[in-house]
């Protein structure tokens, strides 16, 4: 089995934190294992825990939207969440059920080794950045510990606001045009350093 695999089995099985007493299916990251980007959002939503699935539902559209806008497919990339089960009533989860979960996505980095890990929304920023406020901080690009991450909007605040819908379309964009520039061993310019 690869590292991956063992990952989502250990997710699956998982009884770390409170939030596997209510879950109807854990929701293991997914995607391409040789990605250049990770996607991190906040925790499954109703659509997520029913399927077992990161981003299948409304948001989750809005996501695949913009990816295909930028020419990408969702089989390209690798989505996860900081939390992997669904917190009742989609509440935002708490500081310990994130703390429990986290060696899940840490572990998910260390096998992936993404060139930039995008940040989907204010739960992801805090997660993983400690940082707050992302409507001003999206669509840079911050250096913490050698590691390059991407801050935007989540997916589900666009579902019923259309600017905000550009919003995201803009800069996953501008996410993979930096990839492109790295790949191409350009030097992009870095917004934020982030000492830790
Ligand atoms: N919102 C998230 O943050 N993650 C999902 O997987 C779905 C909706
Ligand atoms: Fe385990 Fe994370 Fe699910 Fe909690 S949220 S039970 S730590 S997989």
């Amino acid at each position: 089995m690869n590292q991956l695999e063992t990952i989502k089995q250990n997710v699956i099985k998982c009884t770390k934190c409170d939030l596997y007493k209510t879950r109807t299916n854990s929701v293991p990251g997914k995607g391409n294992f040789q990605s250049d980007v990770i996607f991190v959002g906040e925790a499954p939503g109703r659509n997520e825990d029913k399927n077992g699935e990161p981003f299948v539902g409304a948001a989750g559209k809005k996501l695949s939207a913009a990816l295909e806008g930028a020419g990408v497919s969702r089989e390209d990339v690798y989505i996860t969440n900081v939390v992997k089960c669904r917190p009742p009533n989609n509440r935002v989860p708490n500081t310990n059920e994130r703390d429990t979960c986290k060696e899940y996505l840490k572990n998910e980095i260390l096998i992936i080794k993404p060139k930039i890990i995008c940040v989907l929304g204010n739960t992801a920023f805090n997660s993983v950045l400690g940082g707050s406020e992302i409507t001003k901080f999206r669509g840079k690009l911050v250096r913490k510990d050698n590691q390059l991450y991407f801050l935007t909007i989540h997916p589900a605040a666009t579902i019923y606001n259309q600017e905000l819908i550009s919003t995201l379309n803009e800069d996953i964009k501008k996410l993979f045009n930096l990839i492109t520039e790295l790949k191409n061993n350009k030097i992009v310019s870095i917004d934020i350093e982030y000492t830790s």
